[in-house]
């Protein structure tokens, strides 16, 4: 089975989100794998007129929130199923557009630059850091900010980690390897669990030098 084939089929077996939050709202940013939990897109800094690239966008609901306050969004995922979906919920807005495309992949054959890029449980995750990395410099405007979140090293995930495709790294692994890459002001915090919950997220921000 193809790496876009086994993606497909974990796509299958995801929920939707939800239509509305704790806070009432229709659209929102999470980093994290618990809901309504953690920090909020500021993360990124105001996002309005911004350039938005999102690797492994899923549903494309994050990417989604990231439009309705004034960026425009390119949504990037492997699997087809995954286009399909977020075209059906999100394809109503202007500015919004998904692609089916291996990151390393979409990054070679573009053309575009982008403000931000931003990867939450995707494909920063999945592909090796030394090739990703270097491609999503290359895209990027000095001074955009790239931010991605995942699980904390030798914490559990999905299928496809656990055959040994998640690149999980420690902070001081992420500051090196990012500072390699061409990026600065690397901060890396973890994100405590909810109440209950054994197993926290690491969040990652770097500035495009
Ligand atoms: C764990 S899911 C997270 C989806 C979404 N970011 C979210 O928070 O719900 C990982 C996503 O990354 C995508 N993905 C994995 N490897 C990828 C790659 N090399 N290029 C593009 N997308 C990839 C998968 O298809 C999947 O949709």
């Amino acid at each position: 089975m193809s790496l876009a084939e086994s993606w497909d089929r974990y796509a299958v077996g995801s929920k939707p989100r939800r239509a509305v939050n704790a806070n009432g709202e229709t659209t929102w940013l999470n980093w994290t794998q618990y809901a309504d939990h953690g920090p909020n897109e500021s993360v990124l800094g105001p996002v309005a007129g911004r350039r938005v690239l999102e690797l492994g966008s899923g549903s494309g609901s994050n990417l989604a929130h990231l439009v309705t306050l004034g960026a425009t969004g390119r949504g990037v995922d492997i699997a087809p199923a995954r286009e399909t979906v977020a075209r059906e919920c999100w394809g109503h807005l202007p500015g919004l557009e998904f692609r089916t495309a291996e990151a390393t992949t979409f990054l070679s054959e573009t053309d575009e630059t982008f403000d931000v890029v931003l990867s939450i449980f995707g494909a920063v995750w999945f592909v090796g850091p030394d090739t990703l990395l270097s491609l999503i410099r290359s895209r990027m405007a000095p001074g955009g900010i790239l931010a991605f979140s995942h699980l904390p090293p030798g914490s559990q995930g999905p299928k496809a980690a656990e055959a040994g495709l998640r690149h999980d790294r420690t902070p001081d692994e992420w500051k090196r390897i990012l500072t390699g890459h061409g990026f600065s002001d690397v901060r890396v915090s973890l994100i405590e669990p909810p109440e209950g919950k054994a197993v926290g997220t690491m969040l990652v921000r770097a500035l495009a030098t």
